[in-house]
């Protein structure tokens, strides 16, 4: 199946995603305004992957606005976050992105990436150091808010191949 993977990447885990899967799946990659400027009617599938900001995928309006002219394809759509798999928000917050129609077309995955505040902009640190003044500034935080805190104050990696295997099985099927 001709497949092209398009990818929105701000520090790096989702170009890395981006890249095991068309390595895995003999894809082409183009970053995503590589992608805006190349004819996509000669493929099967399209594979569409952003990083999660605040719940929703990186411009995944740019790819939602084309559903409509990619009939007859495979569509697949993967979130890269900081968020472990097994968090609890991941699937209704990736559910969130999509109407129910849309969610009838397209595939949705979840893969975990990390954070690199080394290779992230000064507006992207700037609203992560808000967003953890905030959490620590509740009174009575949760578990799970706790743990957040501790997570996100620095850089971490949770990226992993094997994450890629649900998407490489959709492409078979
Ligand atoms: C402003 C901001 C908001 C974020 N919101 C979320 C979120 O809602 N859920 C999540 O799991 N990760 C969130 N993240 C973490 C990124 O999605 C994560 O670092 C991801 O791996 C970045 O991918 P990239 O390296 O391809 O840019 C956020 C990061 C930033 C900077």
């Amino acid at each position: 199946m001709k497949t092209i993977v398009i990818y929105h990447s701000q520090t790096g885990f989702t170009k890395r995603y981006a890249q095991w899967i068309s390595e895995a799946a003999g894809a082409d990659c183009l970053e995503l305004s590589a992608a805006k400027k190349k004819n996509l009617s000669g493929y099967e599938a399209i594979i569409f992957g952003g990083w999660a900001c605040g719940g929703s995928i990186s411009k995944i309006s740019w790819f939602k606005s084309n559903i409509d002219k990619w009939t007859n394809k495979k569509l697949i759509a993967f979130c890269v976050g900081g968020s472990p798999i097994d968090s609890p928000e991941v699937e209704p917050a990736l559910k969130r992105n999509f109407n129910e129609l849309e969610l009838k077309k397209v595939n949705i995955f979840y893969c975990p990436g990390g954070f690199n505040y080394e290779k992230m902009p000064a507006s992207s640190k700037l609203m992560m150091k808000m967003f953890i003044k905030m959490l620590k500034a509740k009174k009575e935080k949760s578990e799970t808010e706790q743990e957040m805190i501790k997570m996100i104050s620095s850089s971490y990696d949770i990226s992993d191949k094997k994450y890629i295997e649900p998407i490489l099985q959709c492409l078979k099927k």
